[in-house]
């Protein structure tokens, strides 16, 4: 038995089967490259869906992982520790919140805003305002707030009954949103670009429509930044591709270069409604991952970073129109920094298995749509590379 096998056959018989994984074992990896265990490389289009945002092997990210080994790992959040009161400052000054609450993840985060905008409402005076408002295509996390907000139906189903009051408006249909927020309504959530839903950037009209119907009833804004945000699309924050502002907006995915890690960001007018004892978490904001996490912060908070990635994402966006648009597997190319989706004819499914055989990764956003995060660091001509290589595999697929 070859070390893959060996390996393929421990997790199947003990790890629970909730995902499909390929026949390989990656076991290393450097900038956009990762290697299996019998020798072959992948280029990673896929980032461990969007986390890898500076590629494997990053340097400072190790320098300060090492550094923070030394001191403290974990006191708890009954204590200050100078890391997360450090990191909190940071993504603060940085954006238009003037708080953060730390959690372990997405969907813990997306859990906590949505408890801070009950709170918010309940301590205004009003207590039937507990409505929240969703969108379809919308991907929120899996624990049963966050999938109570999120739209796939084959999510939700087996789990229902989940947290209630939760309405779904069409994305991008500024009607379907007025219909749907009202003085009931407590959150609307949204991600800036949908991820997992398809990849689609929300229109300019229909996100400041967004905010002008939640400051007219009273409901808090809430941004799902998780996959599209700290440097994605190419500014720091999503948001910043739009003329507003969220209350709350909440962060995860590469915030730690892999380690853990989600944020909610708040103003201080939600700040104010919250105090000791309304929400807690024993992991969370801990001094290594908050370390870390400053570490990635500054490399992507850089103007030079993200003019990178401006430049690269544009360049990516040229090539794929050019190079992919054209198959006639492919009827749509949309996306925003280096944050592609193509829609396809065949499952995308197909295509992303195809593409392993041509040492490519890349992840499906719904049934048939393929999805690009490759790291933020990827180069041009990665970037050539990776075009010719989803251009052999769509041969293949059809
Ligand atoms: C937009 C968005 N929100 C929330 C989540 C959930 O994050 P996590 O898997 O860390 O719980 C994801 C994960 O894919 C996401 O893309």
């Amino acid at each position: 038995m070859t070390i893959t096998e060996d390996i393929i056959e421990l997790e199947q018989k003990y790890v629970l089967q909730t995902y499909k994984r390929p026949d390989f074992v990656l076991e290393s990896g450097e900038g956009v490259w990762l290697y299996d265990a019998d020798g072959r490389e992948y280029l990673d289009g896929g980032s461990g869906i969007a986390v890898n945002a500076l590629g494997y092997q990053n340097q400072a990210t190790i320098a300060a992982l090492r550094q923070a080994a030394d001191g403290l790992i974990h006191v708890s959040n009954l204590y200050h520790t100078a890391p997360q009161a450090f990191l909190a400052r940071d993504l603060c000054e940085n954006s238009f919140a003037d708080r953060v609450f730390f959690s372990n993840s997405g969907a813990e985060a997306n859990e906590g805003a949505l408890k801070f905008a009950r709170k918010f409402a309940r301590s205004q005076g009003h207590s039937n305002k507990t409505g929240i408002v969703s969108f379809t295509g919308s991907f929120h996390g899996r624990t049963m707030g966050a999938l109570a907000c999120t739209a796939t139906e084959k999510y939700r189903k087996p789990f229902e009954p989940l947290v209630g009051d939760v309405s779904f408006a069409q994305f991008n249909n500024l009607d379907s949103a007025r219909q749907a927020i009202s003085e009931q309504t407590c959150a609307v959530i949204v991600e800036p670009v949908q991820g997992e839903g398809g990849v689609t950037p929300a229109d300019p009209e229909f996100m400041t429509g967004l905010r002008q119907l939640c400051d007219e009833t009273g409901a808090l804004l809430i941004f799902d930044e998780i996959q599209c945000g700290l440097g994605r699309t190419g500014t720091l924050w999503a948001y910043e591709n739009y003329s507003i502002t969220p209350d709350i907006m909440t962060l995860a995915k590469p915030l730690a270069g892999g380690l853990p890690i989600g944020a909610i960001l708040l103003t201080q007018v939600v700040a104010d409604t919250l105090g000791p004892g309304d929400h807690g978490s024993t992991f969370a904001g801990g001094p290594l991952v908050c370390t870390v996490a400053r570490s990635v912060f500054g490399q992507v908070n850089d103007a030079v970073f993200l003019d990178q990635v401006k430049k690269y994402g544009a360049y990516m966006a040229a090539q794929l129109k050019d190079k992919i648009a054209s198959s006639p597997l492919i009827t749509e190319v949309r996306g925003k920094g280096l944050m592609w989706g193509l829609a396809s004819v065949p499952p995308a499914a197909e295509i992303m298995v195809e593409a392993r055989k041509h040492g490519l990764i890349i992840l499906v956003a719904g049934p048939n749509v393929v999805r690009l995060l490759p790291p933020l660091t990827i180069s041009q001509d990665e970037i050539d590379e990776l075009v010719e290589r989803l251009s052999k595999t769509l041969e293949m697929v059809g």
